[in-house]
């Protein structure tokens, strides 16, 4: 709001040579304390108006007034925008309080729709790192698109079919055991596969097997229905205490599987419009004129292709939903899948795939090192999670045993930290696991965060005032402004967040939130009787809504005491 009004005053007096949108673009927050709230560099006026940059800033600074500007004063090429204080964060508290969870929400997504296929892992398989990140990182997206005012619909596209189904029947029909696989389903599954792999290299004719297995499957066999599906349904079982200790719903569980009697369908809208050509016997979309290679769409031997599901899924969610766009939240390795998947669709005449868009995230590593499901050196995700919970839970302990609802509150600390030190840093940065580290309660962290929102909830739980949005006076000094200032800003990073897909800037901004409201608490004394209280209690309030909120947009709980 201070931003559109001081662009505009700007764009006044650049006498037109500039739009609004570039002016908004322009404006910065100044480097250093000192040099006001809102900074605007003159040199794209240089050229235009024939001066100095440094002239400029001097004679529209003297021009620009406002009853929300205390003073603006050039300071070399830039125009610097001091704000009056008082008024301002007086009106920043009061929108908070009076909009609640909803202050920082947006309605450009009013009526649209985002289709959003993250976690996707595949069955029968552990549950990997990268499969985690995706979780994490896609939950946190529907939520900001939420916020946005798009509907999200979240899609987990399950890794249910291929040939590899058809050894794990054959490898359970030969060495398996019920009651193991009711146990432990993906432990014993796994073990399964890895089995058969280890077999077929000294008995080939294993090989033979699974591709008989997988053939009767895809022709609607019985048993290996049967088979299948009940390793399906025990892997989402288990998958689904993952997801439900990260709070984490979907709208569709439509796997691969799903798309079987659909891709007949893709293939024929590919044939219509003449975009096929055989190649060596297999069906491609040629690519060459967008330097790509050439999507695969039908093997040699009339298999389907992880792509064509994706063909036929594609074409199914526009129908199904209508969507404005679709995100893919899917690791690095698959870039040219999707390259290729969205040029496709594009080549076939839909607009809308114009709007479907590859979310890649980095790696997680270990000692430096990428942690792979292969070799064994798996973290099983369960497990993982419920160490965090553990050490959450001794951590507590430690600070504040008499804590009510111990274990909930471990919960979601354990879980709350697993995911921020997810979120923390850019998406496409690689993470470095590390248990200790995510669970400290100093420094960037999750725990952190939240620790912090429940110190303010509790200085609002010592005072009996109550909390009047109107009655907040607006402060003046250094500390809170320094708290208002970023609660100003947090509609324009949940928008941020949005176009960039990035929830790290929804994490970075509750870290800053945090560490000011933490200056904030120990250079002021909030309680004192005075008849600055209530504005300062009203500020308090505004800073858990907003911690609060911007920790439910990355997927965590703000626990209001710890
Ligand atoms: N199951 C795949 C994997 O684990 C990811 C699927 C991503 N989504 C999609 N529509 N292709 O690699």
């Amino acid at each position: 709001m201070e931003k559109t009004i001081y662009a505009e005053a700007i764009k006044e007096q650049s006498r037109g040579f500039l739009t609004m949108d570039t002016v908004i673009g322009l404006i910065e927050k100044p480097k250093f304390k000192g040099q006001g709230d809102m900074a605007f560099p003159c040199f794209a006026l240089a050229k235009t108006m024939h001066k100095a940059p440094q002239k400029i800033a001097e004679e529209i600074a003297v021009k620009i007034e406002h009853p929300l500007f205390e003073k603006v004063v050039a300071d070399g090429p830039y125009i610097n925008c001091f704000l009056q204080k008082e008024t301002v964060s007086k009106k920043i508290v009061e929108a908070v309080l009076a909009k609640g969870s909803s202050y920082g929400s947006h309605s450009f997504g009013k009526g649209k729709s985002i289709a959003i296929d993250f976690s996707s892992p595949n069955i029968a398989k552990p549950f990997s790192m990268g499969h985690l990140r995706s979780t994490v990182i896609g939950n946190s997206l529907a939520h900001i698109a939420e916020k946005c005012g798009y509907t999200a619909v979240r899609i987990n596209h399950l890794g249910d079919w291929g040939t590899q189904f058809g050894k794990l029947i054959a490898a359970y029909r030969l060495w398996g055991n019920e009651e193991d696989v009711r146990k432990a389903p993906i432990k014993e599954l796994l073990a399964l596969y890895v089995k058969f792999h280890k077999e077929a290299e000294k008995d080939p004719s294993l090989n033979e097997a699974g591709r008989l297995w997988f053939k009767k499957l895809e022709e609607g066999n019985e048993e290996a229905k049967r088979l299948w599906k009940w390793f399906r349904d025990e892997s989402l079982q288990e998958f689904s205490k993952i997801y439900g200790l990260l709070g984490v719903e979907f709208d569709s569980t439509a796997g691969e599987a799903f798309y079987n009697d659909k891709m007949e369908r893709a293939l024929e809208l590919l044939d219509e419009r003449n975009l096929l050509a055989s190649s060596q016997g297999a069906e491609v979309v040629d690519l060459e004129e967008s330097g790509l290679p050439p999507m695969l769409a039908k093997k040699s031997d009339g298999a389907t292709l992880y792509a064509t599901r994706d063909l036929a899924a594609a074409l199914y969610r526009q129908e199904q939903y209508g969507f404005s766009k679709a995100w893919y939240v899917v690791g690095f390795e698959q870039t040219l899948h999707f390259k290729q998947l969205f040029l496709v669709l594009q080549k076939m005449g839909f607009d809308w795939a114009q709007e479907m868009i590859h979310i890649p995230f980095g790696f997680v590593l270990k000692g430096g090192k990428k942690m792979s499901t292969r070799k064994g050196e798996v973290v099983l995700l369960e497990e993982v999670l419920s160490e965090a919970i553990r050490l959450a839970e001794r951590n507590i302990e430690e600070k504040n045993s008499f804590l009510a609802d111990k274990q909930q509150v471990a919960r979601m600390v354990g879980v709350g930290a697993v995911i921020f030190h997810d979120l923390k840093n850019d998406r496409q940065t690689n993470v470095e696991f590390s248990l200790e580290d995510m669970l400290k309660f100093e420094g960037t962290t999750g725990p952190y965060v939240q620790y912090t929102h429940a110190r303010a909830c509790s200085v609002l739980r010592k005072s009996s005032i109550e909390i009047d949005a109107g009655a907040s006076k607006g402060l003046a000094d250094e500390a809170s402004w320094a708290v208002a200032k970023l609660l100003m800003e947090f509609p324009s990073i949940t928008e941020k967040s949005f176009h960039q897909n990035e929830p790290s800037a929804i994490a970075k901004y509750v870290l800053e939130l945090s560490q000011e409201f933490n200056k904030y608490y120990s250079q002021v004394k909030i309680l004192a009787d005075d008849a600055e209280q209530e504005s300062r209690l009203a500020l308090v309030k505004a800073v858990t809504i907003v911690l609060s909120e911007g920790l439910r947009l990355l997927g965590m709980k703000a626990p209001s005491e710890m």
